[in-house]
């Protein structure tokens, strides 16, 4: 926990001073509770969930994608693999026995832009009865509409389409469609009247539904659950990637030139054989379960932010990673040019993603994607 409040106030940098007074430093439980506030900032939540169950499992497909962009420590292996920021989970609220569905949007937030919306539902084996029917039958058209009017929704005007295909009717597996239009026309929680899913042979009649089945909330395992998958983009970015600069010095600036007094340099030495090691990365393990959220927070358990720590002593070499302004700012203090101007600072030069995979206030499942959290190496700015 000390080291959370560290972490909170070493990112305010090395010469500033926090702009804000508003925490109380006396008291502890304040600076705690200010400290967490901020971290849930961070991660983009304004109250950690409350009343989670936890009867249920996080869906396996969200497992799956969190593995799949993230490694073991949540860091992000392809940054191309999500084209936004957040996916979101929702299971379906009425259970009707009807193909009908009704999900709960209500924690989307505003700023969020709907990228891509998909229904996931797990088509059952047919039974082993039905063998005379399949003579006949070999594949059902799956068809998902948009409810415009709830009490008309077998009829055309109650419906709109949003997307079909053909099905092995002896298949079984999750079945993908899109339906993007539809959550993109909840944006008023007002017009969600929910999704319709309709199952016809190739005939153009309405297939048996004791054949055709499809998993529903209430009767079959949760891991087969019909599912709304979202994928969006809040918006959050973290500061627009760092200048890769070259290593090494600008233009004509040369150490060379402003070589330093034998004395300064034992001096300097002195001060890094004395602890004072130059600029470089440190582990900074930030434990989610000692922060007292592990509750809700189903992976990683806690990842390693690393934190940057040492001195940026002239000459700045290559190893320090400086960016030109640095390297000038160092020769100035070095050779005192002008008063108050400090050594540069050991600060993270590039930063890596995380992902969390949690339940939201609603026990959803979603995965976020987080920018610039992970220090990747340190450098003298
Ligand atoms: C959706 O969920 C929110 C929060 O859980 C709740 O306040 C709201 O009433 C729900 N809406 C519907 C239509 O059930
Ligand atoms: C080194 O510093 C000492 C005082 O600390 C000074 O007397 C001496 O002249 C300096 N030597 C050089 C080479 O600058």
């Amino acid at each position: 926990m000390l080291g959370l409040v560290a972490m909170v106030i070493f990112l305010q940098g090395c010469t500033s001073r926090p702009t804000e007074t508003t925490v109380n430093r006396e008291d502890p439980m304040h600076v705690r509770s200010e400290a967490l506030k901020r971290l849930l900032n961070v991660f983009g939540i304004e109250d950690p969930p409350h009343s989670l169950h936890h009867v249920k499992q996080p869906p396996q497909y969200m497992i799956d994608l969190y593995n799949t962009v993230a490694g073991a420590d949540g860091v992000t292996k392809d940054p191309d693999l999500l084209e936004g920021n957040t996916v979101r989970s929702f299971f379906d609220k009425v259970h009707s026995d009807q193909m009908y569905f009704l999900f709960n949007l209500s924690t989307v937030t505003k700023n969020e832009k709907i990228l891509t919306a998909e229904l996931h539902l797990f088509k059952l084996k047919p039974r082993p009865t039905e063998t005379a029917y399949f003579k006949r039958h070999h594949f059902c058209q799956i068809s998902v509409y948009l409810v415009l009017d709830k009490k008309k929704m077998q009829l055309p005007e109650g419906r709109k389409m949003l997307s079909s295909k053909l099905v092995p009717m002896h298949s079984s597996g999750w079945e993908v469609f899109s339906i993007t239009q539809a959550v993109r026309a909840w944006n008023d929680e007002s017009h969600n009247h929910g999704i319709l899913v309709t199952v016809r042979n190739l005939g153009g009649g309405q297939a048996d539904t004791n054949i055709i089945r499809f998993a529903s909330g209430k009767d079959h395992h949760e891991s087969k659950q019909p599912m709304l998958v979202l994928f969006t983009d809040d918006g959050r970015r973290g500061v627009v990637s760092m200048s890769n600069q070259p290593d090494g010095l600008p233009f004509a600036i040369s150490n060379e030139h402003y070589a330093p007094t034998p004395n300064r340099t034992r001096t300097a030495r002195a001060l890094q054989e004395d602890g004072h090691t130059s600029c470089q990365r440190h582990p900074l393990y930030v434990d989610f379960e000692e922060i007292g959220w592990s509750g809700w927070i189903i992976s990683p358990r806690g990842y390693n932010a690393y934190h940057c720590k040492g001195s940026c002593p002239f000459p700045l070499g290559q190893n320090m990673r400086p960016t030109n302004h640095a390297t000038v700012q160092s020769i100035i203090n070095a050779l005192k040019l002008t008063q108050g101007v400090n050594s540069p600072c050991c600060v993270p030069d590039k930063l890596f993603t995380i992902n969390l995979l949690y339940f939201d206030d609603d026990e959803n499942v979603v995965l976020k994607q987080y920018d610039d959290m992970v220090a990747g190496s340190c450098g003298c700015h």
